[in-house]
């Protein structure tokens, strides 16, 4: 099965409320970035709009933290009521005592890695996460072009998940829409953030609905799933 989580990054603001209620209804989870202006070029929003936006929606909250300083924000973003934080790996010196603060906060626990990031830089975590999410664009905007050369990466960190038996599940982010869906599904993401496909287009609600069709129609998408 794959979920898609809308990135409201690309929404506009000016009416964010109306925004979300569009696609309410086909969203499996709303993918908040954050950013502090230190780990990326670009200042977003903090844990107030969050906090303001919680109690409006059931839908799982994720804060896509893009900040220099991860374990000052975990608890403000996890009391806003996020149901899970993810934390770039670029940005956590000690992650075993990030993982053990946001267990402590009752959320679930995601990793990012951006796109020049090894996967041996998660050695030792991936039994301890829930989501593993794979940049494909360079942290910072939204709007930008998916980088191919990340699809190796998901495929790797497929294989992994597979010979570790893991549980934690592949999220991709940046540069999704209708043309490279179906490249990250093969390569084995189940979770596909979308920021300016979904709310870039006059119809966000359908563009869900076919970015999720599309997605569904890879063969991947079910035969990896059972494997
Ligand atoms: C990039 C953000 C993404 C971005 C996605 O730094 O993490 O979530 O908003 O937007 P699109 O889908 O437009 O690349
Ligand atoms: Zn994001």
């Amino acid at each position: 099965m794959i979920k898609i989580a809308p990135s409201v990054l690309a929404a506009d603001f000016s009416c964010l409320y109306e925004e979300i209620k569009k696609i309410e209804g086909e969203a499996d989870l709303l993918h908040f970035d954050v950013m502090d202006g230190h780990f990326v070029p670009n200042i977003s929003f903090g844990p107030v709009v969050i906090s303001s936006l919680r109690d409006r929606f059931s839908l799982p909250f994720e804060g896509h933290l893009m900040v220099a300083n991860p374990s000052q924000w975990i608890v403000p973003f996890a009391r806003a009521g996020c149901d899970m934080i993810t934390v770039h790996r670029e940005a956590c010196e000690d992650p075993h005592q990030l993982i053990a603060l946001m267990k402590k906060e009752r959320v679930k626990v995601g990793i990012a890695l951006s796109p020049a990031t090894p996967l041996d830089t998660l050695e030792g975590l991936l039994s301890e996460i829930h989501l593993v999410l794979i940049m494909t664009v360079n942290p910072g905007f939204a709007g930008q072009s998916f980088i191919h050369e990340v699809l190796s990466k998901i495929r790797n960190l497929r294989d992994l998940k597979k010979k570790g038996s893991f549980s934690f599940e592949i999220a991709v982010d940046g540069g999704i829409d209708e043309k490279t869906v179906q490249e990250v599904v093969e390569a084995g993401a189940r979770i596909l953030v979308a920021g300016t496909a979904v709310f870039g287009v006059p119809d966000p609600q359908r563009a869900l609905v076919k970015l999720k069709e599309a997605g569904s129609g890879s063969n991947d998408s079910v035969e990896k799933d059972r494997s």
